[in-house]
């Protein structure tokens, strides 16, 4: 929800930690600030709004930063979840004395008790949140040990947390916790960074060391000591990250989100690399850890997931149903760990998430575990918390998705859920030749993505003369029911637009009421089983004189003589049909955004990864 950012070094530290921010921005962008230890002395700027507000508070502090003194800081950028988006309660937080800084990311349950107990040993708070507790706290419990004051204030909180404080009695050591919220270490020469995730510090070190829940750390220049909250040192092994700083910028492209959308061929091919076995037709998924006896002992699989990535869950649905013969269903994951859910020991709980740190989403997996289930998970961020904490599962290797609105990452998570469904299919009754052209089929995917995105200019043109609808329906049967789903969300976070999915049947029990001329239909009417049902749904709404625009298979006349316009489709298999078909979603939901002029890398009111519950 917030990004954090810290410096310790040989460089001028304001330069490094506004860069930072700046590529953490997407993690929540409505207050920032950061607190700097110059000459013995705390200096603390802040400002409402994006990091570009607070570059001016910094130059109106330091004219020149490059001569600055200050080599240690912390920095943050807010995704309010206590008080107002305000400067005072942007974060660093001081205690009262002045000699302590703390930036925190996640959300402290037990602050009011705890902020009632400080107000009555005379600790005064200038903020709403939960954050400034923190501060105080650390300063009650320092007794000449930052590490150790750090590891103590831990001790006494609820919640999810991950943060970063200094001390003006130390001048280059940053203490850092982290339980529930991301923290990641970066090692450079002479020079140590701590961020929320790798986006910020990419550009300083490659070799990162992802911390635990529990996990602390002091860090110097030159020091990295991790203990957990019992002070007993830790050993975390140092990982080398696989992407550089371009790949997490725009590479030319007036949005992330249209880079990502771009990126998409690549993406996929990176998702599929070296995942099949041509000898027997089936995925090649080490990173699930199973033997295919352990394979075929499962016996059902409960998808949890939120957004985007529960759509990409009820696709694979149909795929592990359909191509596996394994009941399935799809979970809610915000719902699973309160609806007492039944998980057997044959039971597959199956984590999708591109962040990996969705709060409801690691929720599932920890209640998943502690009622014995075999636990998975599809992950985007390598080393992120569900990945480590299932400990089995599949990367997308798909790049750092940075528009808030996902992207590669559905098309991704879909083409790895088709990966699992012919891995498990084939440990069970797909035969040889339906898993050779599966493969096939799964590895012309990228090809199928160039088709759309060679029309994006068509789409474009189309979305246009839509952008001005102030309500929207998406529509689809079978596998392309949740990709309705998914357009519609698209369309809503980044256009503001009220768009709704549907089932197409499911039009005509109730919401079919609201349709007149002013409600356009986006009616996925790709040429699969089920497109003669989905053209009487057209037919139901051209007479409710809605206008409709229909996802067709390139050259199939019937769909575009019944409709007002067509975003063309390559023909592809109903279980490839969702990829190249939410492509050209996205880009319609793209360029209408960008024809009501909204913010499309980072709308209103959202975060890139929801952290808290
Ligand atoms: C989708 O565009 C949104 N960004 C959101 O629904 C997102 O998919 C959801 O918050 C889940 O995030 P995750 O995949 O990182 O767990």
């Amino acid at each position: 929800m917030c990004g954090i950012v810290g410096y310790t070094g040989k460089r001028c530290s304001i330069t490094t930690l506004l860069d930072g921010l700046a590529r953490l921005e997407y993690r929540g962008y409505d207050s920032a600030g950061l607190a700097v230890l110059e000459d013995g002395q705390l200096k603390l700027v802040k400002s409402v709004g994006k990091v570009k507000n607070l570059k001016k508070n910094v130059a109106a502090t330091w004219p020149n930063p490059e001569k600055c003194t200050a080599s240690t800081g912390i920095a943050h950028t807010r995704w309010a979840t206590h008080g107002e988006p305000t400067e005072a309660n942007a974060h660093p937080h001081l205690d009262g004395s002045g000699k302590f800084a703390i930036v925190h990311n996640g959300i402290i349950d037990n602050y009011l008790d705890l902020r009632k107990h400080l107000q009555e040993q005379g600790c005064v708070f200038k903020s709403e949140t939960d954050s400034e507790v923190l501060a105080h706290l650390i300063h009650q419990c320092y007794e000449g040990d930052l590490l150790h004051a750090a590891a103590a204030a831990s001790k006494k909180l609820k919640g999810t947390f991950g943060f970063a404080v200094i001390c003006t009695d130390k001048p280059e050591e940053i203490a850092v916790a982290r339980r529930g919220s991301p923290l990641v270490i970066g090692v450079g020469n002479n020079e140590t960074l701590i961020a929320s995730d790798i986006a910020a510090i990419a550009a300083y070190t490659k070799r990162v060391i992802f911390l635990n829940d529990d996990d602390l750390a002091l860090i110097t220049p030159d020091k990295i000591d991790i203990r957990n909250i019992e002070n007993v040192p830790v050993s975390r092994e140092i990982a080398k990250i696989d992407w550089d700083v371009a790949a997490a910028e725009k590479n030319g492209y007036e949005h992330f989100m249209l880079k990502e959308i771009f990126e998409q061929p690549e993406a996929v091919a990176n998702t599929i690399r070296g995942r099949f076995d041509n000898k027997v037709f089936t995925s090649i998924m080490s990173g699930l850890n199973m033997s295919p006896d352990e394979l075929a002992s499962v016996k059902r699989i409960v998808i949890a997931a939120c957004g985007t990535s529960m759509n990409a869950g009820m696709v694979g649905e149909y795929y592990f149903e359909d191509i596996a013969g394994i009941p399935t269903e799809v979970e809610q994951a915000a719902e699973f760990r309160y609806r007492n859910p039944i998980i057997e020991d044959n039971t597959m709980v199956l984590a999708i998430s591109q962040s990996g740190e969705t709060a409801d989403t690691l929720a599932a997996v920890r209640e998943a575990k502690n009622k014995g289930g075999i636990v998975a998970a599809i992950n985007n961020v390598v080393g992120s918390t569900i990945a480590r904490e299932t400990g089995r599962g599949i990367y997308l290797h798909a790049g750092p998705e940075i528009g808030v609105a996902s992207t590669k990452a559905f098309t991704c998570q879909v083409t790895a859920l088709l990966l699992m469904a012919l891995l498990f299919g084939r440990n069970r009754r797909l035969e040889r030749h339906e898993g050779k052209n599966l493969i096939n089929d799964i590895k012309n995917i990228p090809e199928l993505i160039k088709q759309v995105l060679a029309r994006a200019g068509e789409i474009e043109k189309i979305a246009k003369k839509y952008a001005k609808a102030e309500n929207f329906f998406f529509i689809g049967r079978g596998c392309l029911y949740p990709t309705a789903l998914e357009g519609a969300l698209k369309l809503k976070e980044i256009s503001y637009i009220h768009a709704e999915g549907y089932h197409a049947a499911e039009l005509k029990h109730g919401p079919i009421a609201l349709l007149e001329e002013n409600v356009p239909v986006l009616a996925l009417a790709n040429d699969i089983p089920g497109k003669d049902k989905i053209i009487a749904n057209i037919q139901e709404c051209k007479a409710r004189k809605s206008p409709v625009i229909a996802t067709a298979t390139v050259g199939d006349t019937e769909i575009s003589e019944l409709t007002d316009d067509i975003l063309w489709i390559p023909h592809c298999s109903s279980f490839i049909a969702p990829i190249p078909t939410v492509v050209a979603l996205q880009l319609f939901s793209y360029y209408i955004a960008k024809e009501r002029g909204c913010e499309i890398d980072q709308p209103r009111n959202l975060a890139k990864s929801v952290t808290v519950e």
